[in-house]
């Protein structure tokens, strides 16, 4: 069966925003966090404490993230080595993610690091972390194919998530960054991991919608009993270190097909509308999200 209540993990200020060559003002970034807090989601992924060269748009975190502290949401951060811990944690952050990758090319590329590179550097950040009491995500890139290696072997995945889990991560979002995944892959990976002992309630999904296969790929998860899903408001976003990234799952488009299967969000689908219109006329160009397009209408 599916599950009675679904939670978003909403990536539309980070993952969404990162790669938008014109810097948005972090007044409306805050805005933004902001209005995202009164649709009634409950995590929003806020911005990253990486090197300000490598991801320039997000270089004001230290402005932002005390602009939005006060809302009562979880406001998890990206943070890539204890360095970005250090800046986090001095800021008062209770949720942090790190983010491996299932291949050496995606590694390289992002983290300038091999995979286990990566995983040595995300090792004290997790324990440092776990130490204080702050909750840790796992993100792991290229679950399903990468642009550079083509598709990617279930063991590879398997044995990056294992070894996440074993340092300490809370919880796992497997990212199809590309967004090349479809329903079987997702069900052969997810049965892999839980034969592998990983309990379902520990994983997220995280799906691009480059060939239009996100909504299927995140009901193929529910229906293996995932109930995190990861999606970006108004489908804003793609990843500046992969190639052929395109959107995000919207986070519009979740909330149609699950408010249609009866499962609970708590969110309020006209006041998210809003919020992508409001963005995207900040951002210049329309929201590719079908919801937004259907409702917010010409
Ligand atoms: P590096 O060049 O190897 O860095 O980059 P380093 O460790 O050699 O350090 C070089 C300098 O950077 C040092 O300064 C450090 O202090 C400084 P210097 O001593 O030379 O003056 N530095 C920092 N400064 C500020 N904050 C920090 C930091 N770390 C080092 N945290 C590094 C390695 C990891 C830093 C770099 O590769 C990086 O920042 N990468 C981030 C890339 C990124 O953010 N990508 C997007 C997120 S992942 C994604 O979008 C996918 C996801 O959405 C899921 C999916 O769809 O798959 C999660
Ligand atoms: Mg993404």
């Amino acid at each position: 069966g599916l599950p009675a209540r679904v939670r978003i993990h909403e990536v539309g200020a980070r993952d969404g925003l990162q790669n938008e060559k014109a810097t948005v003002p972090v007044e409306v970034k805050a805005e933004f966090v902001r209005r995202l807090a009164g649709t009634g989601l409950t995590t929003i992924e806020a911005t990253s404490f990486v090197h300000p060269k490598w991801v320039p748009q997000l270089a004001d975190a230290e402005e932002l993230f005390p602009a939005v502290a006060d809302l009562p949401v979880e406001l998890p951060v990206l943070v890539p080595n204890e360095r970005g811990l250090d800046r986090a944690l001095a800021l008062g952050a209770r949720r942090v993610a790190v983010f491996a990758s299932a291949t050496e090319s995606f590694a390289k590329a992002n983290l300038n690091r091999t995979v286990d590179e990566a995983l040595a550097m995300f090792e004290p950040v997790v324990a440092r972390a776990k130490d204080a009491d702050v909750h840790v995500r796992g993100y792991l890139s290229m679950c399903f194919g990468d642009p550079w290696e083509g598709p990617v072997p279930v063991e590879q995945v398997v044995k990056v998530c294992r070894a996440l889990r074993e340092m300490g991560c809370d919880e796992l979002s497997l990212g199809d960054t590309i967004g090349v995944a479809t329903p079987g892959h997702v069900s052969a990976l997810l049965t892999a991991l839980t034969d592998a002992g990983v309990p379902v309630e520990t994983l997220g999904v995280h799906f691009h919608d480059t060939y239009g296969q996100a909504l299927a790929n995140t009901y193929e998860a529910l229906r293996h009993g995932v109930t995190t899903v990861d999606a970006s408001a108004g489908g804003l976003g793609g990843c500046p270190y992969a190639k052929s990234a395109t959107g995000n799952l919207a986070t519009e488009d979740l909330v149609w097909m699950l408010r249609g299967l009866g499962i609970d969000t708590g969110v309020d689908l006209g006041s998210l509308v809003a919020t992508s219109v409001w963005m995207a006329a900040h951002l210049g160009r329309p929201s590719p999200s079908r919801t937004v397009r259907a409702l917010a209408g010409p």
